[in-house]
């Protein structure tokens, strides 16, 4: 922590002199790592909590790890003593004692406790074992305390930090695009109106925008000035399917970049997917291990990814016993049939023309786009859609019209072509699929703190 905030705190301090002084604790982990001797005071929250006539075992949790410590009747004040045979898990404490180690206690070692105080006694925790998982969304602001919450938040950050330190440390610039926009960049099937009150001033009439489904059409403008640009922000999607990787608010990584053709894009994709595993290895093993996710499959992971155009995987969908036809999407059968055994993710390329407007059409051939999709292995699915935009003001006129939208409509988009439209491609990346798929988790609702879907805004 930087300087200024331990000054801020020393005041606080020196207004609230019983307030106790940061430096005065040792983390859980410390103790752990054996890296302490003598006496030293500990603090956190109970985590289990067991007591005799004589000895209570209190487990003690902060967010580095959790340890035992040993209050024994004849080593404390009687009020002490009594306070740790009352307090209930999740009661905040204050523990001074010797750390001495020990093979029965789990984790290795244990705090023999010469002071046991009660910060706040807490109220019966409503969460005990093996609870639905609809009681643990209802108690998501209580259960975000819980040890694989917390392994799945600390590797999400892991994974936002490692993002953001590609892309910058290959020059481009992060930049932040509207979450109230007015032009659909993903279909008009997922958009989130929103009542838009200060336009009926101006205009007498209801008016709704829509929330962003994508920074796409705003990053294509931004992109002339700086060229190569990366956000990461919320979109949002009124998803109505219900599967365990749609969210209706969702974090979006997204980048766009001039001169770049697709194949670039992808290459570029690769080393960012490689340096995310890379940091979550090297930052986040305790924390996999938590999770129960099987690290060496992580590590087998290895670039390029293996690349197949959509007729291919349309052929490969079909040999398999599904009746696909050129055209149909797949969803989420169609990709875990087709992940389900591979170690490394696979890109799918060459869509058919209906995906999306923007997408560039293959000169080659022109029933196909210029684009892919990137599929995480072990039968998570899309994780990347991205691709090479189409560049011409007339040719993304005729496909804004074809797709049965009004160019009227993309005003300002259209405008951004006509004076030195350039060659570029772009990208999103869910970082709650990728979170999902690295942790190994079920449900894409795990790795986020308080998960949006069509039934649930709260808490
Ligand atoms: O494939 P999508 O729809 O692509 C776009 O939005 C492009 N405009 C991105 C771009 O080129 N800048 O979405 C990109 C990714 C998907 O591959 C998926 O990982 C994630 O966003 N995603 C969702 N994640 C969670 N819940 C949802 N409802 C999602 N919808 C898309
Ligand atoms: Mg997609």
């Amino acid at each position: 922590m930087g300087s200024i905030i331990w000054t801020y705190l020393i005041d606080e301090i020196m207004a609230y002199p019983e307030f106790p002084n940061h430096d005065d604790f040792t983390a859980i982990s410390k103790v752990l790592a054996g890296e302490c001797e003598g006496e030293i005071t500990i603090r956190g929250w109970i985590y289990r909590t067991r007591s005799s006539g004589k000895l209570a075992f209190i487990v003690l949790r902060d967010s580095t790890g959790s340890i035992q410590s040993t209050v024994s009747k004849k080593n404390v004040t009687e009020s002490s003593f009594s306070d740790a045979r009352k307090a209930l898990i999740e009661s905040s404490v204050i523990v001074k004692g010797i750390p001495a180690k020990d093979d029965r206690a789990p984790g290795g070692w244990e705090i023999r406790a010469s002071d046991f105080e009660v910060v706040h006694f807490a109220e019966t925790f409503p969460i005990t074992k093996d609870q639905s998982d609809e009681h643990l969304l209802n108690n998501r602001h209580l259960w975000l305390r819980s040890q694989s919450m917390v392994a799945s938040l600390k590797i999400r950050s892991t994974v936002f930090k490692a993002f953001r330190d590609y892309w910058t440390d290959n020059e481009f610039t992060e930049i932040q695009s509207p979450s109230f926009t007015t032009s659909a960049c993903e279909g008009g099937s997922t958009l989130f109106n929103v009542y838009y009150d200060d336009e009926k001033e101006k205009t007498g009439q209801k008016f709704y925008a829509h929330l962003s489904q994508s920074w796409q059409l705003y990053a294509e403008a931004t992109m002339f000035g700086l060229e190569n640009i990366f956000t990461l922000a919320p979109s949002f999607r009124a998803e109505k399917s219900r599967t365990r990787r749609h969210l209706t608010e969702f974090w979006h990584a997204e980048v766009e970049s001039a001169w770049v053709h697709n194949h670039q894009m992808m290459e570029l994709e690769e080393g960012m997917i490689m340096h995310i595993i890379e940091s979550v290895l090297s930052s986040n093993r305790k924390e996999l291990e938590i999770l129960g996710r099987d690290i060496s499959v992580l590590e087998n992971i290895k670039a390029p990814f293996e690349r197949f155009t959509y007729q291919e995987v349309l052929d490969k969908l079909n040999s398999m016993g599904f009746d696909l036809s050129w055209g149909d999407d797949f969803g989420y059968k169609e990709e875990k049939a087709l992940t389900q055994d591979l170690t490394s993710p696979m890109y799918i390329t060459n869509f058919p023309r209906e995906k999306g407007f923007y997408h560039r059409p293959d000169p080659n051939d022109p029933k196909s786009l210029v684009c892919h999709d990137l599929l995480a292995p072990e039968g998570y699915g899309e994780i990347i859609g991205g691709g090479e935009r189409v560049w011409s003001p007339d040719e993304l006129t005729e496909r804004i019209r074809e797709e049965g939208l009004e160019p009227e409509s993309y005003g300002w988009y259209l405008d951004i072509r006509k004076f030195g439209s350039v060659p570029h491609s772009g990208f999103g990346l869910g970082i709650d699929r990728t979170v999902s798929w690295i942790c190994g988790s079920d449900h894409i609702k795990h790795v986020i703190p308080f998960p949006r879907t069509m039934r649930r805004t709260t808490p």
